[in-house]
């Protein structure tokens, strides 16, 4: 198998039906419950494309991108890339995989080893994926730095002597040293200065034209992805409620979640914002998700139908939404 050949007309990524449930505990004697973090969820995403996906707090973003990068290993449903299954995987196929699909964490501080020096960090991953000899190695490592705006004479220094934006970009070479296909990044810029997440969201940017990857791009703040973003999945629960282009997801949400996602988002620009119901209430438990349409109980157009049959994903207007009243919303 390969992960690494492209086939024309073969997504790079495809998702389908990824699902992740957690047994917790719920005490002495009493039965165990599951977290159903993901329940099912289908996407594809081509070569060079950025992906967002957003939701509220809980609604399964980062499990999502622990099953994609296999940090973790979904309860069902299936992964491809370039059209391959990818499913227990062999020691040489785990190091291809690596090479193709990487992740960026949120906290840069608890993401690089304090240990060890960035030419170390950065030197790793190439050490255990790449037959390079050592000279070769340190190349691409001081080439990779010189990418994401490192100067050479940090490769000697320790993570504790950079920024928290320098430290981030630290993340970043270190997920694009192999040169992957895939990067997913969980919410990449949120702990990050706000002066400073501009400058890292050009570099990523900068960076996928140069290097042609993929972003999986999970953040909860809608004005970054509406500024990054070709196509955008809005999770509720563990599920897709809706998926589409960027541009029309923000010109014309459809599914009312989308609508008071939006509405509530406080960095939109007020001429912009859509002109619908905030949000209202708290996320459900995803141990005892709501009958129906999970979203139901904080729906202002809730039916008693959509109280007991649970919407499936369809084309609406040239993107999916999972609503039964999408028709009449619209
Ligand atoms: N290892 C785990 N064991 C049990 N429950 C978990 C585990 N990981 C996640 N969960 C639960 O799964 C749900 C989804 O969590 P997840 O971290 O994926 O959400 P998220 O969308 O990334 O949220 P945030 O925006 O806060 O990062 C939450 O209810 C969470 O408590
Ligand atoms: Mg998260």
């Amino acid at each position: 198998m390969s992960f690494l050949d492209t086939k024309p007309g073969v997504p790079l990524l495809e998702s389908d039906d990824l699902v992740r449930h957690y047994e917790v505990s719920r005490g002495l004697g009493k039965p165990s419950a599951m977290v159903k973090a993901l329940d099912g969820v289908s996407f594809t995403l081509e070569a060079k494309k950025t992906l967002a996906v957003v939701g509220e707090s809980g609604c399964g973003k980062s499990t999502l991108g622990r099953q994609l990068t296999l940090i973790e290993k979904p309860s069902a449903g299936g992964l491809k890339i370039n059209g391959e299954a990818v499913g227990d995987l062999s020691d040489k196929e785990a190091k291809l995989f690596r090479r193709t699909v990487q992740m960026i964490f949120q906290n840069p501080y608890g993401s690089l080893n304090p240990r060890k020096k960035v030419g170390q960090i950065l030197g790793e991953p190439v050490l255990l994926n790449m037959d390079l000899g050592r000279k070769e190695r340190e190349e691409r490592v001081r080439e990779t730095m010189a990418k994401v705006g490192l100067r050479p004479e940090f490769y000697g220094r320790y993570p504790h002597m950079f920024s928290g934006g320098q430290r981030q970009r630290i993340a970043i070479a270190r997920a694009l040293i192999l040169e992957p296909k895939v990067i997913v990044a969980d919410e990449p810029v949120s702990a990050l200065d706000v002066s400073v997440q501009a400058q890292v969201l050009n570099l990523m940017m900068d960076l996928q034209e140069e290097m042609n990857v993929a972003y999986v791009f999970i953040s909860h703040d809608l004005s970054v992805v509406r500024h990054i973003a070709d196509d955008v999945m809005v999770m509720y629960l563990g599920r897709v409620a809706e998926k589409g282009p960027t541009e029309e997801i923000f010109a014309k949400p459809l599914h009312p979640y989308t609508r008071a996602l939006l509405a509530s988002a406080p960095k939109i620009d007020p001429a912009h914002r859509v002109k619908a119901e905030p949000l209202t209430g708290e996320l459900p438990s995803p141990i005892n998700p709501p009958s129906g349409c999970a979203f139901h109980k904080r729906c202002p157009f809730a039916t008693d139908h959509c109280a007991q049959v649970r919407p499936e994903l369809r084309m609406y207007e040239g993107r999916e939404v999972a609503c039964h009243r999408v028709e009449e919303i619209a």
